[in-house]
C-alpha cells in the first residue's frame, strides 16, 4: 500500500528530476550556426528579409563582399561595428545597409531597390 507519505516523495522526486532537466537544457544553448540561412531585419520601416543561400554560392562565394572586415576581425555582425548613428569614418548601420544591399542590386541590376520590395513584410 502507497501511503500518502510516499507519494508526496515521489513528486517531490520528480519535481527535482524536472527542475534538473531545465536546468541542463538552458545550460546548453545550441552553436551559433555558422551560415545562417535567413536574417530578418526588424526596422521601423518595415522588416527586411535576407536569405543567406541566396546571395552565397548561386553568384558570389565572397563573404568579403559583405563581411568586408573579417579578415581583420572575428566578427560577422554589421552592428558591432556600424551602430545606430555614423559619422564621415563610420556609415551608420542602416546606410551601411543601403549602400551595401541596395548598391549591389543597382550594379548588378538584380535583386530589389525599391524601398518597399525590402521593406516588405
Ligand atoms: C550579400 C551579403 C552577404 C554575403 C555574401 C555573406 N553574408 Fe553573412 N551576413 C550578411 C548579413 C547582412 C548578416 C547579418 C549581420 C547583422 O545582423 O549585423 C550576415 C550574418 C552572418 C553570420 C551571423 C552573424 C551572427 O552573429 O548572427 C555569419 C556566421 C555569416 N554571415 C557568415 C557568412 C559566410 C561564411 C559567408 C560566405 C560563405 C557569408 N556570410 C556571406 C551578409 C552576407
Ligand atoms: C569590424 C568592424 C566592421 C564590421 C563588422 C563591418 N564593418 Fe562596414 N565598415 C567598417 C569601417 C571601419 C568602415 C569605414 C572604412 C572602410 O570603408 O573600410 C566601414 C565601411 C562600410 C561601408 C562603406 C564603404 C564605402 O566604400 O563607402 C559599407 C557599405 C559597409 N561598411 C557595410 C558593412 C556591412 C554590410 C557589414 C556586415 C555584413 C559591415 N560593414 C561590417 C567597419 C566594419
Ligand atoms: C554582392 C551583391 C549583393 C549584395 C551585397 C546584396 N545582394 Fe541581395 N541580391 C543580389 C542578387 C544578384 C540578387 C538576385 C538573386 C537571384 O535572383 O537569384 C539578390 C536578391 C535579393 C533579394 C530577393 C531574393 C530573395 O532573397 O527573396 C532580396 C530580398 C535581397 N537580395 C536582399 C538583400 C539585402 C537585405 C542585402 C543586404 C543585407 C543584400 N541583398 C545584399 C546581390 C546582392
Ligand atoms: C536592398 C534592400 C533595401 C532597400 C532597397 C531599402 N532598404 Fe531600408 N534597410 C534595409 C536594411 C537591411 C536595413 C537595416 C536594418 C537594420 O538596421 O537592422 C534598412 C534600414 C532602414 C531604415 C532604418 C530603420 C531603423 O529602424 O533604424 C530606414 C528608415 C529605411 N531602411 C528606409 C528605407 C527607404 C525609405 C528606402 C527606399 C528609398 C529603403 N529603406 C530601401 C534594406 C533596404
Amino acid at each position: 500500500m502507497t501511503s500518502q507519505r510516499d507519494l508526496k516523495i515521489a513528486v517531490f522526486i520528480m519535481v527535482i528530476f524536472l527542475i534538473t532537466g531545465i536546468i541542463c537544457y538552458a545550460s546548453f544553448t545550441p552553436p551559433v550556426p555558422e551560415n545562417p540561412v535567413r536574417i530578418m531585419f526588424q526596422t521601423k520601416a518595415g522588416k527586411v528579409l535576407f536569405t543567406h543561400s541566396v546571395h552565397v554560392g548561386d553568384y558570389t562565394e565572397e563573404c568579403l563582399d559583405c563581411h568586408h572586415n573579417i579578415e581583420d576581425d572575428e566578427t560577422y555582425n554589421c552592428s558591432d561595428c556600424h551602430e545606430e548613428t555614423g559619422d564621415e569614418d563610420l556609415p551608420s548601420r542602416s546606410d551601411a545597409f543601403h549602400t551595401n544591399c541596395r548598391g549591389c542590386h543597382e550594379d548588378l541590376d538584380a535583386g530589389p531597390v525599391e524601398c518597399n520590395s525590402c521593406h516588405s513584410l
